[in-house]
């Protein structure tokens, strides 16, 4: 028997290896499928909701853009103003809620509280767990879920910062009271500026959503086995976490603090990049999907630029930045490969610039997912999907039986 699988397409014919497991399982090996075909294999993953997002970027509110993802289309006045009213409404935590931020260390990681706190809210709102699809209930728990994931992330960065809590203030929309929560002080309220708040608007935009991500798959998997929303999304707060996902822009700024304290050329560390026995890989390029420019890393890049010349703030980690991306672009390592850089490379630049701590950078893109990861779990309700479960070819040892110690 071949060991072989032929796939006649477009008039031609791809041949793919079939692979035989221990207990005769057998499996095609689809890994250059994509490459050989541009095929990929079905996905029930999200459709695209059509909107390029530069426009978004430019002239849409995160709000407005959590709204699209989560219903399918952006919101007319007074189903912008209900869900606005909703997002205010749950902004504030359960008083019991709040003493736990006090039992964790100050040297808690905040990717740790967030995933910890976000489980913690559903026992103080039991209804999340009774949500089983969409409409009513669910409408409320994922409007609670966005507004409070804000005030989990601005009281665990206060506790860390050994600032005392600032509670939402209704008065301000979603990006100005996270930041008014963020820092404010008691002799001093936060002035949200309007350069700031924009600033941050597109940052949590262009992190909304991206089909199905390390993150977003996890979330998917927990809520397949009709976990709840909150442990669902506790879990992809894990996922992200790691460096080679949301964890890389605080990796970016790791790596072009080090690249300018250790005194070395960009080209210094772009040949460690290359080098297969080198660990070192440059954070914030490459992507499994993009094999030319992510097109949030073009959009960051801009704004990155405008918003250090409306802040008057000369940070030379941009010069450093543009000088390594300049470098790659010459170079065939990266071009053969299509490293370019991601939505992480820059991103770190613009928290920076807006006074995000460095350990709060991957909580940031937390917030800023939040909308997809729901929307995700939301479809998994809509689509009564089944639970979870990929199969593997099993390669270990075949049957055989227990010896005793004696025998060993
Ligand atoms: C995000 O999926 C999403 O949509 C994610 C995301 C989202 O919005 O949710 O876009 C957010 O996670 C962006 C990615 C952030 N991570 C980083 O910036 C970490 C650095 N990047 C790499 O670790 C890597 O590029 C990944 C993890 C992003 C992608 O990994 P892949 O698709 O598994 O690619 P690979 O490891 O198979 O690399 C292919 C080749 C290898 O060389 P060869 O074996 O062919 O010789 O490219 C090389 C790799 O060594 N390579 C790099 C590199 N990334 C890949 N070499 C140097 N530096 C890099 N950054």
């Amino acid at each position: 028997m071949s060991n072989k699988a032929t796939l006649s397409l477009e008039g031609k014919n791809f041949e793919f290896n079939i692979a035989t497991g221990s207990e005769n399982e057998k499996c095609f090996d689809i890994s250059s499928l994509r490459s050989e075909t541009g095929y990929i294999t079905m996905d029930p993953g999200f459709g695209n909701r059509g909107y390029p997002i530069e426009e978004l970027a430019e002239k849409a509110s995160f709000v407005e853009v959590s709204y699209l993802i989560l219903y399918g289309e952006l919101p007319d006045e007074i189903q912008l103003q209900n869900f606005s009213a909703g997002l205010k409404e749950h902004a504030p935590l359960h008083t019991n809620l709040e003493h736990h931020f006090s039992g964790f260390p100050k040297s808690a990681p905040p990717m740790a509280i967030l995933s910890a706190m976000l489980n913690l809210v559903s026992c103080f709102h039991p209804e999340v767990l009774e949500v089983t699809s969409a409409g009513g209930e669910f409408d409320k728990t994922a409007t609670l879920l966005l507004s409070k994931v804000r005030t989990i992330a601005a009281f665990a960065y206060r506790m860390a910062a050994g600032k005392p809590i600032n509670h939402p203030n209704p008065r301000l929309g979603y990006c100005g009271n996270f930041l008014h929560m963020m820092f404010s002080d008691p002799y001093q309220e936060y002035l949200v500026s309007p350069v700031v708040e924009k600033a941050l608007n597109l940052f949590l935009i262009l992190h909304a959503d991206h089909e199905q991500n390390c993150s977003t798959s996890t979330v998917r998997v927990v809520g397949s086995s009709r976990a709840n929303l909150f442990s669902s999304v506790a879990a992809g707060v894990c996922a992200l976490w790691g460096p080679l996902h949301g964890g890389a822009n605080a990796a970016v700024i790791a790596m072009l603090e080090d690249i300018r304290t250790s005194g070395h050329k960009p080209e210094y560390y772009i040949e460690k990049a290359k080098d297969k026995n080198d660990p070192f890989r440059l954070m914030g390029f490459g992507h499994r999907v993009y094999k030319n420019f992510d097109p949030r890393s073009l959009i960051l890049k801009k704004q990155v630029h405008t918003l250090l010349n409306e802040l008057h703030i000369n940070d030379n980690l941009l010069d450093l930045a543009l000088e390594l991306e300049e470098a790659t672009l010459k170079d065939d390592y990266f071009i053969s490969r299509n490293l370019y850089p991601n939505v992480d490379f820059y991103s770190g630049i613009l928290l920076r610039a807006i006074g995000i701590p460095l350990y709060m950078y991957t909580v940031m893109f937390s917030i800023g997912r939040m909308p997809g990861w729901i929307a995700n779990w939301k479809e998994l309700l809509d689509h009564k999907q089944r639970i979870s479960r990929p199969r593997q070819i099993y390669t270990g040892k075949t049957k055989r039986h227990y010896i005793s110690l004696m025998e060993r």
